[in-house]
Parts: structure tokens; sequence; C-alpha cells
């Protein structure tokens, strides 16, 4: 039995059957744009926010009192919803104190394929440094599973791992060669990481829909302490041990 958890990164969704996970901390990785707009949400005051992997699972809300449904398919809003996927719809306190479902192309498809985990957290780079704290305290072996674009692999999230993998891998085992790629590509990118996203299928989607704000919002670091936690089928916000708030893992000057 090795001393320290195990890190480990699933590069794509249709990966993980590989990857037990029954025993682990699963955190899913979708940068663009849904765990970021998990963690805006629960910051702004959302009781919480379900994940639904259908529009039709997610229209079964509607009119629910204090429900909000929010969504997009290929970056677009879902006609007849409240709201899409973008992380500044969730700010100016609309959602405060309702609850969000949410529907994704990826990253709820991610959360609910990995929801018989022994946990599973959101992550993004706006809550880069809670979420390591948070995954040293639990001390657990734990996956990073990117959500990719349709089971396809992609930069933003895998650079992510990198990141988390950089920045915590004294305190973990790591050794595979995803974990080793994921932090030799954050290493490459982390000077000039939007120029590095701008090569990615997913800039060029948003892009085209005229999103590039939240391109660059999305790659900011630590803009929160939140850690989007799934109880009972719902994202909720992580007690964080207040004795760890000192440590705090600098990711280095990323110019989005
Ligand atoms: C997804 O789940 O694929 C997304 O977050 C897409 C997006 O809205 O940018």
């Amino acid at each position: 039995m090795p001393d320290k958890a195990i890190l480990e990164v699933c590069l794509s969704p249709a990966l993980l059957p590989l990857y037990p996970v029954d025993d682990k901390v699963v955190v899913v990785v979708d940068v663009l744009r849904a765990t970021t707009t998990m963690c805006v949400a629960l910051d702004q005051g959302a009781e919480k926010v379900i994940p639904v992997e259908t529009i039709e699972e997610c229209m079964r809300y509607r009119g629910k009192e204090n429900h909000i449904l929010a969504g997009e398919r290929n970056g677009r809003r879902v006609e007849g919803f409240d709201f899409g996927n973008s992380p500044f719809e969730f700010m100016n306190g609309v959602v405060k104190g309702k609850i969000l479902v949410l529907t994704t192309t990826n990253g709820t498809r991610a959360i609910k394929l990995a929801q018989d985990a022994h946990q599973v957290v959101a992550g993004a780079f706006i809550n880069f440094s809670a979420l390591t704290r948070w995954l040293i305290s639990e001390g657990r072996d734990t996956l990073l599973l990117c959500s990719g674009w349709r089971n396809k692999f992609n930069l933003e999230d895998t650079i992510f791992a990198g990141a988390v993998i950089h920045h915590t891998k004294e305190y973990f085992l790591v050794d595979s060669d995803a974990a080793f790629a994921a932090e030799k590509l954050y290493l490459n990118s982390r000077r000039n990481m939007m120029h590095f996203v701008k090569q990615s299928s997913h800039y060029r989607r948003l892009a085209h829909l005229g999103v590039v704000n939240d391109v660059k919002y999305c790659l900011r670091p630590d803009l929160t302490d939140v850690v989007p936690i799934l109880k009972d089928g719902a994202l909720m916000k992580a007690d964080i041990r207040r004795d760890l708030e000192g440590e705090f893992f600098v990711l280095g000057p990323l110019r989005p």
C-alpha cells in the first residue's frame, strides 16, 4: 500500500470505465464553462445546482418554486430556458436562494457518469486553490475527470488537470502517462494560457458565439473558495477546513 493517495487523470469521459471510482474522489473538470458556472452560481448564493443530463429532464423542473432552468447545447442557450451557461449570467444576485437546474453538453454529463464515486466535486481555475487545499485535506485517491468535448480530448480541461498535478504532486503519488502529459501541457501553456486555449475547438465555438469574455473569465485563477460537492444528486458548497486557509497554491502568472 502506498503511503500517499494516488492522483490520476482521465482524459475523456469515454475512458472513465477504465478507472474504478467507487472509493475515489472524482474532480469533474469543464473549465469552459460548466464547472466555472457551477462555482459562480454557488458563490453567488444559489442553494444548490442540480446537474441533469438531458433537456427533457431539466424541463421537468419547469414551474417548480424557486427553481431556475439553465443550459446549453453546443454553447448556445437551450430554447425556452431562463439561462444559458455563461458564468456572467449568474452574477448580480439572480440565483441567490434559488435552485439551479443545469444541463450542458459535456460537464453535467460527466458529473452524472461519475456519480457513483466516493465523492464528486467540481473544479475550475476560479476555485483552484480552494479545490487543491480540499483535495489535500481529504487525502484520498483522486481522479481528475476531463469532460472534453463529446468524448474527445480537449486542451483546456487537460491543462487544468496538469495544473492540479503540478501544484499538488508532493502530496500524492502521481505515476501515469496521462498525468505526465497533462502536467507538461500545463507547464508549456501557463505563461500564456490564452494563446494555448485559442487553439482549442471550444474556444473557436465560443468565439463564434461572441463570448470570448467568458473564456477570459474562466481562465482567471482563485476568484472563489467554493468547492461544489455532489450530495443527493445536487451540488452544494463543501465544508472547507479553515485551518488550511493559510496554505495557498499560486498558479503563477496566467495571462488570459
Ligand atoms: C459543456 O458542458 O460542454 C459546456 O460547458 C459548454 C459551454 O457552455 O461552453
